[in-house]
C-alpha cells in the first residue's frame, strides 16, 4: 500500500494500527466479539481490504451497556467535578492534535476523502469539538424560581446527566461525527457506547486508544463496531440505554424512534437533507459560484447539509451553472492519499450504486447534463462531479437525498419571495438553506420564510457555537451550542416548603 503522509512516524503508527485486527473497547479493555466474528474494512480508492474489525452484536452491546451503567452509577466518573471532566476533554483534544498525521491517514484510507481535507477539517475539527464542549462542562446549571403561590418556598432545578447514551454515527465524517456526540455527552457527565459506521470504524477505534491514554475511567467510553441492523439495532432498543443520539439516514432514524419506544429513551436525530441554495440576481457571483460548487462537491457530496438544489434567478442562471461546472471540471479526482487530490471516491460499493442510479434517473427524466454524469472507468468508487440543469420538481434527483456530488439546478424568474421560498420549502427535508444576495431586507425576510434548521446568508458553513439540526424529516433536536450539550441532560425540579 502506498501511503504518502507528512510524518514517517504517523505513517508507521497507521500501518501498525491497520495490521492488527481491531477489537471492541468495553469497560476499559479491548475485547473480541463474543461470537468471535470479524468483518473486513475496505479502502474506497481501490476496493481492497485494509483492516479487520470485530463484528459486534447484541451480546457485545449488552456488555458495553453494563459497563457504561456501572461507570455512570459508581466509580470515579460521577464523583469527578465538571472541571476535572473538562480537563480530560482538553487532554483528549490535545492527543488528537498530537496524532493528527496518523488519524488523517487512517480517515483517508477508510473513508476515501482527500488527505488534505482530513488533515485540515476532520481531525482538527474533531479536537475542537472536545475543546468547545469542555467549556460547557462547568456551565451546566439549574435555576431558581420565584413561587407563584402564597407561602414561603425555595424552588430550583438541577441539571443532571441523562445517563447511559448510545451514539450511532455515519461514515461521511467518521471521527468528527463521533466527537460531535461524544464530547457534549461526556461534558454533561454521561457515559457512552459508540457504534461507528461499519464502512468506517477505524478512527473511532484509534480515538478509543487515545481516550485510554489520557486517563478516562474505564467504562465511561465504550466502542462497539458492527453492522447497523445488528449492533446498531441492539443499542437502540436496549432497555439499559437512556438516550440515543443518531446521525444517518431518515429511514434508519425512523427505525431508531420505533426501537426507542420500549423504554421511551430520549432520542436526538440528525438526518438527511435536500438543502436549497438560492441565488438572487444581485449576488456576488465571484463568491457565490465557488460556494455553490463547494456546497455540493465538498467531501464528494457526502454531506447532510450539502446544497444540492440550486435555484438561481434567470438573469444569473447561465453564468452560475457554467461557473459551477467549470469548478467541477477543475477538481483533481483521485485517491485521497495523493497530495494534490481535491475529490476522492465515494465511500462504498453501496453508495456508488446509489449515486449512479440517480445519475441515470436524472438523465432518463430529461434533465440536462451540464458536466459529469458518469462513474469513472477505474478501480475504486469514483464518480464524476455532476451538474444537472433544467430540472423540475417531480424528478427524483430533485426530491430525494442523493448523498453524492450531484447538483440539480433550475431558474426562477419572479421576484416574489413567497413563490421562491415555497419552491425551496417544497421538500420533506429541512436541514439547511443557503441564500446569496446583497440585499439585507431580502436576506432577513427569506431567513424567516425558509423552513430549515440553519439558514446561511452569503456563506457555506457551520459553527460549533450555533445550534445545528433539522426541521421536518431532517431530524429531532439540535446539536452544537448550548442546546447540543443540554440534550444530554435532564432537568430535575426541587420544591421546598420553608
Ligand atoms: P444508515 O442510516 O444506514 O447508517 C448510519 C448509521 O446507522 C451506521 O452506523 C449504521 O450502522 C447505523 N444503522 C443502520 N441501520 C440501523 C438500525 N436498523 N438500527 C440502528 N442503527 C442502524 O446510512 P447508510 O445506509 O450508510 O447510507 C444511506 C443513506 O443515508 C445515504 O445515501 C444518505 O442519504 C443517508 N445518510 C445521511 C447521513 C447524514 O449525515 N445525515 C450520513 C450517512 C448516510
Ligand atoms: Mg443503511
Amino acid at each position: 500500500m502506498n501511503i504518502p503522509v507528512t510524518s514517517v512516524e504517523g505513517k508507521k503508527l497507521a500501518t501498525d494500527f491497520l495490521a492488527t485486527p481491531r477489537k471492541h473497547l468495553i469497560n476499559g479493555k479491548w475485547v473480541a466479539s463474543q461470537s468471535g466474528k470479524t468483518f473486513p474494512v475496505y479502502n474506497p480508492a481501490d476496493g481492497q481490504v485494509i483492516a479487520q474489525a470485530a463484528e459486534g452484536d447484541k451480546a457485545d452491546i449488552d456488555l458495553a451497556v453494563a459497563a457504561a451503567r456501572a461507570a455512570f452509577e459508581r466509580g470515579p466518573w460521577p464523583k469527578m467535578t465538571p472541571s476535572q471532566r473538562a480537563k480530560l476533554l482538553w487532554k483528549l483534544a490535545d492527543a488528537i492534535d498530537a496524532h493528527a498525521d496518523e488519524l488523517a491517514l487512517l480517515e483517508t484510507l477508510d473513508n476515501g476523502k482527500p488527505l488534505k481535507l482530513a488533515r485540515m477539517a476532520d481531525i482538527p475539527g474533531s479536537a475542537e469539538k472536545f475543546r468547545y464542549n469542555a467549556g460547557w462542562a462547568t456551565k451546566l446549571n439549574g435555576e431558581t424560581m420565584s413561587a407563584n403561590k402564597p407561602g414561603d418556598w425555595h424552588m430550583y432545578t438541577l441539571r443532571e446527566p441523562v445517563g447511559v447514551v448510545g451514539l450511532i454515527v455515519p461514515w461521511n465524517f467518521p471521527l468528527m461525527m463521533a466527537a460531535n456526540k461524544m464530547a457534549p455527552a461526556l461534558a454533561a457527565g454521561c457515559t457512552v457506547i459508540l457504534k461507528p459506521a461499519e464502512q468506517t470504524p477505524l478512527t473511532a477505534l484509534r480515538l478509543g486508544e487515545l481516550i485510554q491514554e489520557v486517563g478516562f475511567p474505564e467504562g465511561v467510553v465504550n466502542i462497539v463496531t458492527g453492522f447497523g441492523e445488528t449492533a446498531g439495532a441492539a443499542l437502540s432498543e436496549h432497555p439499559g440505554v437512556d438516550k440515543i443520539s443518531f446521525t444517518g439516514s431518515t429511514e434508519v432514524g425512523k427505525l431508531i424512534l420505533k426501537a426507542a419506544t420500549g423504554n421511551l429513551k430520549r432520542v436526538t436525530l440528525e438526518l438527511g437533507g435536500k438543502s436549497p441554495i438560492i441565488i438572487f440576481p444581485d449576488a456576488d457571483l465571484d463568491r457565490a459560484i465557488p460556494a455553490a460548487a463547494n456546497g455540493i462537491f465538498f467531501n464528494s457530496g457526502q454531506v447532510c447539509a450539502a446544497s444540492s438544489r440550486l435555484y438561481a434567478h434567470k438573469d444569473v442562471f447561465d453564468k452560475l451553472v457554467e461557473g459551477v461546472a467549470k469548478h467541477a471540471e477543475k477538481l483533481k479526482v483521485g485517491p485521497g492519499t495523493e497530495p494534490d487530490t481535491d475529490f476522492g471516491p465515494l465511500v462504498s460499493q453501496e453508495q456508488i450504486e446509489r449515486v449512479t442510479g440517480y445519475l441515470k434517473a436524472g438523465a432518463d427524466a430529461g434533465a440536462r447534463v451540464v458536466t459529469g454524469g458518469k462513474r469513472l472507468d477505474r478501480e475504486g468508487y469514483f464518480v464524476q462531479p455532476t451538474v444537472f440543469a433544467d430540472t423540475s420538481h417531480d424528478m427524483s434527483i430533485v426530491r430525494e437525498e442523493i448523498f453524492g456530488p450531484v447538483l440539480s439546478a433550475s431558474s426562477f424568474s419572479d421576484d416574489d419571495l413567497e413563490q421562491i421560498s415555497a419552491k425551496a420549502n417544497d421538500t420533506t427535508y429541512g436541514l439547511s438553506a443557503y441564500l446569496w444576495t446583497q440585499n439585507l431586507g431580502i436576506a432577513h425576510k427569506m431567513a424567516k420564510k425558509l423552513k430549515a434548521g440553519t439558514v446561511c446568508v452569503n456563506t457555506f458553513g457551520l459553527d460549533l457555537a450555533v445550534p445545528f439540526g433539522g426541521y421536518k424529516q431532517s431530524g429531532w433536536g439540535r446539536e452544537n451550542a448550548r442546546e447540543g450539550v443540554e440534550t444530554y441532560t435532564e432537568i430535575k425540579s426541587v420544591i421546598v416548603g420553608l
